[in-house]
């Protein structure tokens, strides 16, 4: 029997005798949730939080401060949500995610501070010249690093800046100030709070290939001009048809690693069919599970963060129309059988 069918078959007996979710909340669950198996190994569990939710539905808030000991930003860290004018900041929901945060003792990952996407209008209309461009990007990071200072260890300072064909994306910020942008965001942030782990951050990146290997080159680029980068975050947008291979998984985090690199994934979930069959959920589980097990067998992979965490808010369905139940948690809040096998995993 493969490992992956005795974790399988090890999770449904535990549902048969009545899953930790459906149990009270007494020792027995607290013990078995994920964050507190996760907690004894070392390693951040999290995920993506909505401010909508957060702030209306306590299932949703008890889930969360239940079940990870990490969250980030969905969206309301991202320039577009916190920059509605030049002269306003809007820190409300980023503030109440922090707060929540830290009345349930999560570590937090802000997500990002430069991004090509979820540009507020004012930024994106305008003709910018380079010093003028320059000035915007040191004073948005220098404030949102600066107010969060010492409670937001980790950021992603850049986002997606390698574009599909493995060149660097053709942003606003590369065409008006040049491909510097980069090292001058990790900069501000570091002056801001020299404390926080800055990372780089993308998707279709995590194995071996045109794209990563550019990810990689551009790891080495900003370490050979002194730039502060701690980290690259793996996003791990995935299908069950083609997940990526798990051995490229492993040689791009050692290579990384190599060079200094703290490794996250940042934005797992695993999209199937809207109407998922059981045999799609134990393709699911399998995929989770793979990079639950190589991100503990791996030191350099500290943190795994999914996003979202209940098919109930999801990006999947409004961006990939057919695809949805990439969470590890339900509509209703129960666990899948992901979570029923990454709890297995991290039991052992
Ligand atoms: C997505 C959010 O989930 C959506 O709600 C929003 O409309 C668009 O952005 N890569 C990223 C995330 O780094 O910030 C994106 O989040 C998903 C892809």
């Amino acid at each position: 029997m493969t490992r992956f069918l005795l974790l399988l078959s090890l999770a449904l007996a535990a549902c048969d005798s009545g899953s930790p979710m459906s149990e009270e909340n007494d020792d027995t669950h607290t013990e078995t949730t994920l964050r507190a198996l996760a907690t004894a190994k070392g390693l951040h569990v999290g995920a993506a939080v909505a401010a909508g939710p957060l702030a209306s539905d306590p299932a949703y808030r008890e889930v969360l401060g239940t079940e990870f000991n990490m969250l980030t930003a969905e969206n309301v860290m991202k320039m577009g949500p916190l920059r509605p004018s030049p002269q306003a900041f809007s820190w409300d929901d980023a503030d109440a995610l922090v707060d929540f945060a830290e009345s349930n003792d999560m570590a937090i990952r802000g997500h990002a501070l430069v991004w090509h996407s979820s540009l507020p209008s004012w930024v994106e209309s305008a003709n910018w010249g380079r010093q003028e461009l320059i000035a915007i990007l040191q004073e948005h990071i220098t404030a949102v690093v600066t107010r969060y200072s010492g409670r937001i260890a980790h950021w992603d300072v850049v986002n997606e800046a390698v574009g599909d064909d493995a060149r660097r994306r053709p942003t606003l910020f590369n065409e008006v100030i040049g491909p510097e942008y980069l090292q001058m965001a990790f900069g501000f942030a570091h002056d801001a709070d020299p404390d926080a782990k800055l990372f780089y951050n993308d998707y279709s990146a995590e194995g071996l290939g045109a794209k990563s290997d550019a990810v990689y080159a551009l790891v080495q680029e900003l370490l050979s001009t002194g730039t502060p980068i701690h980290g690259v975050g793996l996003q791990m947008h995935v299908t069950t048809s083609n997940p990526p291979s798990m051995d490229a998984v492993r040689s791009n985090i050692r290579r990384l690693a190599a060079l200094g690199m703290e490794v996250h994934i940042t934005e797992m979930d695993v999209r199937i069919p809207e109407s998922p069959t059981d045999g799609d959920l134990v393709a699911q589980a399998q995929v989770y599970n793979d990079v639950l097990e190589l991100c503990l067998s791996e030191s350099a992979c500290t943190s795994l963060v999914f996003w979202g965490f209940t098919d109930r808010h999801s990006w999947i369905p409004s961006f990939f129309p057919g695809f949805g139940a990439a969470l590890p948690f339900d509509e209703n809040y129960q666990p899948k059988l992901a979570y029923q096998v990454m709890q297995q995993t991290l039991s052992n």
